[in-house]
């Protein structure tokens, strides 16, 4: 996690090394707050033209929603984003017709998406909450979406699928996007450093970053494929769908460990397509 683009929220936040140690829902919660705060302005810096004010892009990769129509018709079906950020996807969504509403933990990252509300005139709905308890009655949703919001930050991912689940009525679907798991093996490092397994898939120890004192100051979650296939089922989910977007020729943008030198070699992204 840690690169140049990370010196203020490190800096703001003490940020002193890098542990792997058990990490729990408080203090995940409290680290992910912490973070997200002091992180959202160099986050919109870096990343914020590539997002874009109203668009749905997937991953680094680029796939857009346009483009590749996960989530099928949403022209008039509400729709839940969980962990938002300034939110570009709720609002295309809002633009093609649907009713969504983005969910964040993070109050940083929600200004911004407040201020991109007003920038382009689309009122998106902003809730600030976790997403292992969302604040909205059974069955409020037709859909619900995340793009590398709040599943890697939570050491419970069935409290976040089941609460989903719970959300979403029957026949509605649940599309989430992560870090593939396989990455979890590897430096994250864009360039050949990230090429070499220093790490187990089977390790799912966290990955932690703390301040002088050991408290956490930014945290990760992994699970394997598997794990991810057994707590979508344990909630009621069936996965229909599993993507792993290739990285398209001359597609030269990096972001973070995400590098055309990687993305060659194999997946950075997993796409998991789920009916409830
Ligand atoms: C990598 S950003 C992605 C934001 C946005 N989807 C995008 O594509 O720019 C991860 C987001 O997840 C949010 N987040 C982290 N933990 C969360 C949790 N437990 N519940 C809800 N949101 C969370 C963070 O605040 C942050 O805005």
């Amino acid at each position: 996690m840690s690169s140049d683009s990370h010196v203020s929220a490190e800096r703001a936040l003490g940020t002193a090394g890098i542990a792997r140690r058990p990490v729990g829902s408080t203090e995940s919660q409290a680290a992910n707050i912490a973070w997200w705060d002091a992180d959202a302005d160099d986050y919109h810096a870096e990343h914020g033209e590539f997002i874009g004010p109203a668009e749905f892009r997937w991953c680094p990769e680029g796939p857009t929603e346009a483009e590749v129509g996960f989530l099928g018709e949403i022209a008039g079906r509400s729709v839940l984003e969980v962990g938002c950020g300034s939110a570009p996807c709720a609002r295309w969504l809002t633009a093609q017709g649907a009713y969504a509403v983005g969910l964040d933990l993070s109050a940083g990252m929600l200004a911004h998406a407040r201020r991109m509300n007003a920038a382009t005139g689309i009122a998106v709905p902003l809730v600030q909450a976790n997403g292992e308890r969302l604040p909205f009655a059974d069955g409020s949703f037709d859909l619900a979406c995340s793009a590398f919001g709040a599943v890697p930050f939570v050491p419970d991912v069935g409290a976040v699928f089941a609460e989903v689940a719970r959300v979403v009525r029957p026949g509605g679907t649940w599309t989430f996007a992560v870090t593939h798991p396989m990455r979890w093996i590897f430096p994250d490092d864009p360039g050949p450093d990230g090429l070499t397994a220093r790490t187990s898939y089977f390790d799912r120890t966290p990955y932690v970053e703390v301040d002088a004192e050991g408290r956490a100051t930014y945290v990760e979650h992994h699970r394997t494929l598997g794990d991810y296939i057994s707590a979508l089922d344990d909630a009621g989910f069936h996965l229909f769908d599993l993507v792993e977007p290739e990285w398209p020729e001359g597609h030269t943008r990096e972001w973070g460990q995400w590098s055309p030198l990687r993305g060659r070699l194999f997946p950075g992204t997993a796409i998991f397509r789920c009916v409830r």
